[in-house]
């Protein structure tokens, strides 16, 4: 099969479009034909070896841990899907990716597609909808009428977490570049903050949540102090000491999303009734992955970036 992989750590040169044995599946699993991946942060920093202790990779390592496509082979003890269903996972991180024309995964982690998108545009939603809808219900346990502030509300997880927390009934700010003002508040935010050009923990208070989807010096202290006490702080990337949340009584936490089928059901139904837009920055061929690569790591990306794998 066409995959793309890696067999040494390092920068987008070290992607390889190549060919790989199909993977075989076991009898949990479902064999997926795949139409369409997502770039996500967390490929280019496996590329880069930065997850090695974590992960345990084998190399060659096919990239990429979101998918949609076609079921094209089950395995025995499968039940609720059949052949030709359409399907879309987020996939463990600790396995073989999804750049290439089949995945093996476990059939407990796929969902059936939202009916109103269609596969290449499925494939961006996964993993970045799964982590804002963890962190925000279960890690910020966000509640109608509460307020929530979401640093990086233009990136891939931001688009996604200001739509699920409009859903919920929060009031929503969401913080981006000016460029992006237009963008962010399309999405359904209430209120905007240019981290350039402001300081906000100058202009907020008593805020119930802050959702950290973007790291950066000093950020996560500077938002204990405009989190009510009892608020919640659920942080993406960077750690903090927890004894600064403590003494405010504020409960942080670092997040880390794990694939859950369940939660992308939950998300189908968000997205079929129409209370998520899935936002597409761009579409690469495989060949152009470096690219994809590199619009990823500049951290610029206005929603999603996906890959499309051919028949
Ligand atoms: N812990 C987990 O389980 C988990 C899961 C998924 C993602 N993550 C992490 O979450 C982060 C966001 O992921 P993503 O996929 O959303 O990234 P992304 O799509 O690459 O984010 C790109 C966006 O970030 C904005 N941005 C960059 N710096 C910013 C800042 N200081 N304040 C506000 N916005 C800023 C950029 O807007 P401008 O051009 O306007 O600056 C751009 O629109 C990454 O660090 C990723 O590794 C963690």
């Amino acid at each position: 099969m066409k995959a793309i992989y890696i067999k040494e750590y390092g920068n987008a040169q070290q992607l390889i479009e190549g060919e790989l044995p199909r993977p075989a599946i076991n009898d949990q699993q479902v064999l997926i034909k795949v139409k369409a991946a997502a770039i996500n942060p967390v490929d280019w920093m496996v590329r880069e070896g930065l997850l090695q202790e974590d992960t345990g990779h084998e190399l060659p390592l096919v990239l990429g841990w979101d998918a949609a496509g076609v079921i094209s082979e089950l395995g025995k003890d499968v039940t609720g899907f059949k052949l030709g269903d359409e399907v879309f996972v987020y996939s463990p991180i600790s396995d073989q990716g999804s750049y290439a024309q089949y995945l093996a995964v476990d059939a407990n982690l796929v969902a059936h597609k939202p009916t109103s998108l269609d596969l290449t545009t499925s494939a961006a939603v996964p993993l970045a909808a799964t982590t804002a809808y963890q962190a925000l219900v279960e890690g910020g346990k966000l509640q109608a009428g509460q307020t929530v502030l979401i640093h990086n509300a233009a990136g891939g997880v931001g688009s996604f977490a200001v739509q699920i927390a409009k859903s919920l009934g929060a009031h929503v700010i969401g913080t981006a570049s000016q460029a992006k003002r237009d963008f962010v508040m399309a999405l359904g935010c209430d209120e905007f903050i240019d981290y350039r050009n402001e300081d906000f923990s100058q202009q907020l208070m008593n805020v119930d949540m802050v959702l950290a989807a973007v790291g950066g010096e000093g950020l996560l202290e500077a938002s204990l102090n405009v989190i009510k006490p009892k608020g919640a702080l659920i942080s993406l990337l960077d750690d903090m000491d927890p004894s600064l949340a403590q003494a405010k009584g504020i409960h942080f936490q670092r997040w880390w999303v794990t694939p859950n089928a369940q939660d992308l059901n939950s998300i189908s139904k968000l997205i079929d009734e129409g209370n998520i837009r899935v936002e597409v920055d761009s579409i690469f061929p495989m060949s152009q992955i470096k690219k994809a690569h590199d619009l990823s790591q500049s951290q610029r990306a206005q929603g999603k970036i996906i890959l499309e794998i051919p028949a």
